[in-house]
């Protein structure tokens, strides 16, 4: 069996707003292999960033109710503040939406790589950390890179920056890179070109690799597996082919049938009917309940809130998880309703 390289367990994060607690990340728990890539999907507000960010003491308001997020045989969220700073930028890289946010403006691109390796490696001399700086911005195809060594983030184009940025996060052979709507701030043609450079980053390392997107065109194409979120917590967790052919919780059936088709201009995701949960009203039922067309005023999804439980291991879905009490008829319903499309 693998061990997982990173696991968030049953973490819960609350912030404090004029208008009362709002829990924003309430008991989730995923994990990500060597090797592995894992899509984080939900629409926006459903915590995606918030578990991440919790997860490498990267918050900057908010409180963290419970949980505990292993790596390396270690609590990261009891680590000492020194000891976890080490592992970020070493072990345990983010690539954020912004480069921008990411790249210091007045330091040179290059001198930005070099100090990443120096700081985690204080045997290495100058020379030498110019050298491998050079040869990571090769890596992840910046070209003419001992000229761009010299240059400043203002002097590259945005998807360039990315391309940086990634370099930084694989600079000293991580074993976890989170990228949270890496391609976000790029058009679309980068867009492409910076997913490969992530599958090559992963390749390289052998590191696990989260992944935060909207696009389930993006996750057919590089996920392994994928945790959808859904009003801070995890509704469905499966391999990837699982969650196109038989997805298990209406939730994802809901995201699917809002892809845009190959002919459409779209790019964005066409929202799914009704509101999104109000985090400040914790039910004691399903919280998508309200939007979901499989409940039918079932009571038990509004009386009882479901746990993830794994599908039948002798069904299409074997190996995905769902918290929703008729995810065994999801699959089924959803074809009946036409709502599920095979992504190209
Ligand atoms: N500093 C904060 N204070 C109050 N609420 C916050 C704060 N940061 C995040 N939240 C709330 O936490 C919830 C989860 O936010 P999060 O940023 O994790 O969503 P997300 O899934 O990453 O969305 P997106 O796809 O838009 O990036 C949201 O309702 C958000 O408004
Ligand atoms: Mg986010």
């Amino acid at each position: 069996m693998v061990t997982p390289v990173l696991q968030i367990e049953d973490l819960a994060v609350e912030f404090t707003t004029p208008e009362g607690v709002l829990r924003a990340v309430d008991g989730v728990s995923y994990s990500v292999d060597a090797g592995e890539t894992l899509a984080v999907v939900g629409e926006t507000g459903s915590g995606k960033s918030v578990t991440v960010l919790a997860a490498l003491g990267l918050l900057d308001a908010g409180r963290i109710v419970s949980g505990r997020v292993m790596f390396d045989g270690l609590d990261l969220l009891r680590l000492p503040d020194k000891k976890l700073r080490r592992l970020l930028g070493s072990n345990l890289t983010m690539v954020f939406q912004n480069p921008m946010s990411a790249l210091n403006p007045v330091m040179t691109v290059g001198r930005q790589v070099a100090e990443t390796l120096v700081v985690h490696d204080r045997k290495l001399t100058n020379k030498g950390a110019r050298g491998r700086a050079i040869e990571l911005l090769a890596l992840v195809g910046v070209p003419q890179p001992d000229v761009r060594f010299n240059q400043y983030p203002h002097e590259f184009s945005g998807g360039m920056c990315q391309r940086v940025v990634i370099a930084m996060a694989i600079a000293n052979n991580p074993r976890v890179i989170i990228a949270d709507e890496p391609t976000t701030a790029v058009d679309v043609t980068v867009q492409a070109q910076l997913l490969d450079l992530l599958q090559v980053a992963r390749e390289e390392t052998g590191a696990g690799v989260v992944l935060i997107t909207h696009d389930l065109g993006v996750v057919a194409e590089v996920a392994d597996r994928v945790a959808v979120m859904y009003a801070g917590r995890v509704v469905e967790t499966a391999p990837v082919r699982n969650i196109f052919r038989a997805p298990q919780h209406p939730y994802t059936v809901g995201l699917l049938s809002c892809l845009p088709r190959l002919d459409s201009t779209v790019e964005e995701l066409v929202p799914i009917p009704g509101s999104p949960a109000n985090l400040l009203i914790r039910s004691p039922g399903c919280a998508f309940q309200p939007r979901c067309g499989l409940s039918a005023d079932r009571d038990i999804c509004t009386s009882d809130r479901p746990e993830l439980a794994a599908a039948a291991a002798d069904s299409a879905a074997a190996g995905s998880w769902a918290a929703c009490h008729f995810a065994d008829e999801t699959t089924a319903w959803s074809a009946r309703e036409h709502l599920v499309r095979e992504p190209s």
